[in-house]
């Protein structure tokens, strides 16, 4: 049984609390909890015996169970505490004191590294095998035989929809797809060079304002009708947001055309009386649309849950898992790696911006995830997607350098030590910029797609009964009371 490695450095948190020590043991076999905890898995405290000195692992009577047995080196005081999926409960180290007052112990985990922060039964990933499902559906096979909106129901309800209920949710989306006409005005309001995803935020929160039934978040009724909207809508304000930059008149939605063959249509219609989206377009989109839309608790999804969690309507809750989404280190990073490659210029310049990327200077855009430490499945379908996509509209001549760029960085020691593979994004930015679009309107066509993923995390984050506001805890370590100095004796 492996033991903590006690002998690393110290972190800040061991800095702190100095003499802990935590001895661990963990089980795989999902026995029955020892009579030690009451029905609430609340921990009890042992008292220290003659065995504390041995590791638990030797101890007979810890062997065997679904427990975590822990020492508090301050006190000597034992503590059992479950484990389920191995997985303990922080809260149930708050038991764990020197002195009666004291608050109780907590975990330090910054940017959430290795906290499970909710059950959940959407999406599943895993890292190392470079696994996505979605309600245990591959990647693959749905990006091969699913379409987007009903990848989207999947999400949402939990099972892939029958034929009537895909033609009931096709048409529930595609008659919600209208927005307001004083949307038309905010819109108008922004320059011609307002970021794409600026006004997608802006807009989006503004459709709380339109539909204030949406705030009865515990009315099913109400959800769903709050979801065929942002599902049907976030395209048009994608496509209208688009069209103002190009001061363009607004192309309205045509209900006739499928989900993303409709989103064409509001962004590339000019004179035509019926616009025919080009069928290969159409499916390449729908199929990065499937790509999208979920992948369980990365940013935007805990902003969606973390800012739901306070009861504020979806729209506005969706308005800041869209914020989440616009940095360079999540959905804004399509838009990053086109700038780069474009920067990179040629592929006699990619050593000498591979050195700068070593040398810490940049980051190679597109490569490395948090849970990913293999290829990503996503990198791997856009890829073979991009070639679709150039038969059409010729070939993108970034590609090159793009390719480059893998193979020099899949063979190289930093890349390989700290397991930095390509990302989703590494591929997208070049097909959407073949398909016409420009590189601010990459980012609006992750969040399309995304909103399913983020409805359907809201909703499972409202109805489980174990969720509350989301309020984590903090370490303060800054100044002790001190008194108020008026500013003129101020040194
Ligand atoms: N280029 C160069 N070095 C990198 C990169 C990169 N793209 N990504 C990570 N590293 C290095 C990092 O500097 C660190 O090195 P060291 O151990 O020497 O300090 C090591 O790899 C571990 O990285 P990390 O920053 O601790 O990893 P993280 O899990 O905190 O960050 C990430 C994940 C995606 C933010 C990061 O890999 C990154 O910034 N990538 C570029 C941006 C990007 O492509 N984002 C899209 C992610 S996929 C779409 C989505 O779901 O949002």
């Amino acid at each position: 049984m492996a033991w903590p490695p006690f002998h690393t450095p110290l972190s800040p948190l061991e800095t702190l609390y100095p003499r802990l020590a935590l001895l661990l043991y963990s089980s795989h076999e999902s026995r029955a909890l020892p009579r030690r905890f009451g029905l609430s898995g609340r921990i009890l405290p042992m008292t220290a015996q003659k065995s504390d000195t041995l590791p638990v692992s030797e101890s007979p009577a810890a062997a065997g169970r679904p427990t975590l047995s822990i020492t508090d080196n301050r006190t000597g005081k034992q503590y059992e505490v479950p484990i389920t999926h191995d997985t303990i409960r922080a809260l149930d180290l708050r038991q764990i004191k020197v002195h009666d007052p004291d608050f109780g112990m907590m975990s330090y985990d910054p940017a959430y590294t290795n906290t499970a922060s909710c059950i959940s039964r959407i999406t599943f990933i895993d890292g190392d095998k470079g696994i996505l499902r979605y309600r245990g559906y591959s990647i693959e096979e749905l990006a091969e035989k699913s379409s987007y909106l009903e990848t989207a129901y999947l999400i949402l309800y939990g099972e892939l929809p029958t034929q009537s209920q895909l033609a009931e949710w096709s048409y529930n989306i595609s008659h919600h797809t209208f927005i307001h006409e004083s949307i038309k005005k905010f819109l108008d309001g922004f320059h011609y060079d307002a970021h794409p995803m600026g006004m997608l935020i802006s807009t989006v929160a503004a459709l709380s304002t339109f539909y204030p039934d949406a705030k009865d978040i515990f009315n099913a009724d109400s959800r769903k009708k709050q979801t065929y909207r942002l599902i049907g809508k976030m395209p048009t304000l994608a496509a209208f947001a688009y069209r103002h930059s190009l001061g363009m008149p607004y192309a309205y939605p045509d209900n006739d055309l499928s989900y993303c063959g409709n989103f064409l249509n509001m962004l590339f219609r000019t004179t035509e009386s019926k616009y025919r989206p080009n069928p290969t377009l159409e499916r390449a989109l729908d199929i990065l649309f499937i790509l999208h839309a979920d992948h369980e608790q990365n940013c935007s999804s805990t902003a969606m849950r973390g800012v739901g969690s306070s009861h504020v309507d979806p729209y506005s809750a969706t308005a800041a898992a869209t914020a989440a989404l616009y940095g360079p280190l999540h959905g804004g990073a399509n838009e990053a790696v086109l700038r780069m490659l474009v920067e990179i210029g040629s592929v006699q310049n990619i050593p000498a911006y591979i050195k700068r990327v070593k040398a810490g200077e940049k980051k190679l855009m597109g490569f490395g995830h948090r849970v990913y430490k293999n290829y990503d499945p996503r990198a791997r379908i856009v890829k073979h997607i991009a070639y679709e996509v150039f038969d059409v509209m010729g070939k993108n001549p970034l590609i090159e350098i793009a390719l480059e760029c893998e193979r020099i960085a899949l063979e190289d020691d930093y890349f390989v030590t700290r397991r930095l593979y390509p990302n989703v994004d590494f591929y997208t930015g070049l097909i959407y910029q073949s398909m016409g679009f420009p590189v601010t309107m990459f980012p609006v066509l992750f969040a399309i797609p995304r909103t399913s993923g983020w409805i359907a995390q809201w909703e499972e984050m409202l109805l489980d009964t174990e969720q509350k506001i989301y309020r984590p805890r903090q370490i303060y370590l800054g100044s002790e009371l001190r008194s108020y100095v008026p500013v003129g004796n101020r040194a």
